[in-house]
Parts: structure tokens; sequence; C-alpha cells
């Protein structure tokens, strides 16, 4: 029977629930049931048992590599936050800011190796492929995290770069997540691949709204500082066209700000924001989005399932692009 996102996603929490983190030395793994428990959405596990249950039924038997990934999810978060100086993450102070950096490294180092256990808890038949899929995964996500960290510095990353960029640092997780679910389904090889594929291109609409409400979100609902980005100079969506539409008075404002030092947090958010309106980006962001979705769609009906089969990820797909969180 096809389980609705709602059910999944209580089977998830409830299995994230069982972990156990009553080992010393506490130091260790207190700020990975900190994290774990400050909820989340949660789509990483869910992508999987979702892409899983078009092909089988018993969800139950592939909880622990689903856990693997949200625990896998959540270490890049400790390592993310630290990288790009963020103080807040769920509404809460980051794990850095409520230890101290080296707790968010190493409590972040256990969390891979606690993901690789619970991944490798697959049947033998799929031990290999799952593996190696999750392993290149990890591969990517470090090469998109470094591409995002150097082009901080630099004001000619090209819209492509960007993609590539968010593609390795954020579609693949996504990505990965649907195709293993396939493959621990016994779905074909074109369907793992189509699951696959469609990953990567709503994870790629996913990334446009990250950045997208880093701007415009509601802190209280988005859990993040507003305006992070703009003071890493990241290069998002909005930044590279904001450049490539700005007009000699606003590529100055850019400019200044890009390389202001000692200034008011709040004032470079503004001048940058100020820019980005005037410049048409914020609809042109919800449009570059809906273009990814479309795909993601496309990938969808060409899978070789019943069209009820579906519905559950038609409907998440279709959540995922109206959130605020
Ligand atoms: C945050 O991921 C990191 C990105 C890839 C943008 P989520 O938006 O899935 O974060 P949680 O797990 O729901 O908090
Ligand atoms: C997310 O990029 C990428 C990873 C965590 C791997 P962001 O840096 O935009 O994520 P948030 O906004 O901090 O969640
Ligand atoms: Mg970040
Ligand atoms: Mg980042
Ligand atoms: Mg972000």
């Amino acid at each position: 029977m096809l389980q609705s996102f709602s059910q999944l996603l209580e089977k998830v929490n409830a299995h994230i629930d069982t972990l156990d983190y009553a080992h010393e030395p506490m130091h260790l793994y207190e700020p990975v049931k900190y994290i774990l428990s400050l909820g989340g959405k949660r789509i990483r596990p869910a992508m999987m048992l979702m892409a899983y249950n078009m092909y089988r039924d018993n969800v139950e038997a592939i909880l622990d590599p689903a856990l693997a990934l949200e625990i896998y999810h959540n270490f890049t978060l400790l390592h993310d936050d630290l990288m790009d100086n963020a103080d807040m993450r769920r509404g809460n102070p980051t794990v850095h800011k409520r230890w101290d950096a080296n707790t968010a490294i190493l409590s972040g180092d256990v969390m891979i190796s606690l993901a690789d256990v619970y991944m490798s808890r697959v049947d033998d038949a799929y031990f290999r492929e799952v593996m190696a899929t999750f392993h290149r995964t990890s591969i990517e996500i470090a090469e998109g995290q470094q591409y995002d960290m150097d082009f901080e510095t630099r004001d000619d990353v090209t819209e492509a770069e960007y993609i590539e960029m968010i593609r390795l640092k954020t579609s693949v997780l996504l990505a990965c997540a649907l195709k293993i679910g396939a493959v621990l389904g016994g779905a074909s090889k074109e369907d793992a691949e189509l699951l696959y594929r469609l990953g990567e291109s709503i994870g790629l609409a996913f990334q446009l709204r990250d950045d997208y409400l880093d701007v415009y979100g509601d802190p209280k609902v988005f859990g993040k500082k507003i305006g992070g980005d703009i003071l890493c100079n990241k290069k998002t969506y909005l930044y590279i066209n904001a450049l490539r539409l700005a007009n000699k008075e606003q590529r100055a404002v850019l400019d200044y700000w890009a390389n202001a030092v000692d200034y008011n947090p709040e004032e470079k958010i503004a001048a940058v924001t100020d820019v980005y309106n005037k410049v048409g980006l914020p609809e042109m962001s919800r449009q570059a989005e809906d273009r990814y979705y479309r795909r993601a769609q496309e990938a969808l009906e060409a899978l070789s399932v019943a069209e009820e089969k579906k519905q559950v990820l038609r409907e998440f797909m279709a959540a995922l692009m109206e959130r605020n969180v």
C-alpha cells in the first residue's frame, strides 16, 4: 500500500528517536542528539521511503539507510554552519555557537561514520551499489561545498557554474535518496536513473528556494538568520544575476559592499537586497525554480510505474515548491 507523506514522516521520526546517545564521551554525542532533535523537514529519508514505496510496501525494512541520510545531512549542517559563520539553525543556536568550533568539527565527523554504519544495513544483494552511490554522493557534496567557498571571493561566477555548484552541494543528496530507495525497492535501472534525475532537478529548485528564502524568508519560520548569504558574499542565483543586470550605479553598490570591511551587517543586507528588488530578481528566481520543477515533473511522468503510485511523490514535489521553511 502507498503510504502518505505524513505516515512516512512519522516512521522516520520514530526511528530517529530510537538512536541511543548514551555513550561517553558525552561531549561528542550530545551535539549529535541536539541537532537531530531540532526537527527539520526530514525530506531526504522521506524521499528514500517514497521511492521505495513505489515498488515495495514494507518501508520499515529500509528505515536504517533512510536514517543514515538524515544523519549525513545533519553532519553537513554542522560543518556548513561553521563554514558559513551561521548562528541560527532550525530556530536555535548552531552547534559551534552553543558549544564551539571543535565540537562542530568532531561531532560532525562522528556523524559521517554513524551514517555509514546505518547505510550499510542493507541486504547483501544491494550493498555494493548502495554504498557506491552514497560515497560518490558524499564526495560530490564536499566538491560542491568547496566551490561554494571558492566562489565567495570571485565576482565572475556564471549561472552555469552556480547551477553545477548547487547540484553538487545539495541536489545529489536528494537524488541519492530517491535512487537508493528505488534500488532497494527493486526498481529497473531505467527507473532508478530517472528518479536520480528527478532528485537532481527538484534539488536545484530546492536550493534556488533556499537562496531566495535566505533573503526574503521570515526568520521565525525559516529558522535561519536572514541575509547570511549576502554577508558571506555567496554567489547565489540572486547575486549573480544582480551583477549581470545592474546598471552602473547598482554595480557600484554591489562592488562597494563586496569589498567593505567593518560595516553594519544590516546596512549591507538592506543595500544588496534593494538592488535585487530593483532589477526584478525575486520574480526571476521563482521562474528559475519553476523550470527545474518542470524537469522533475517530466522525469516523474516517464517512470514506468502505475499512475497512482506516483501520487505521493507528485504531491510532495508540489508542496516543496510552496515552502517557506
Ligand atoms: C538545508 O537543508 C541545507 C540545504 C541543502 C539548503 P534543509 O532545508 O532540508 O534543512 P532541514 O533539514 O529541513 O532543517
Ligand atoms: C547547503 O547550502 C549545502 C549543504 C549544507 C551541504 P547552504 O549553506 O545554503 O545551506 P543553509 O542555508 O545554511 O541551510
Ligand atoms: Mg549555510
Ligand atoms: Mg553553505
Ligand atoms: Mg542557504
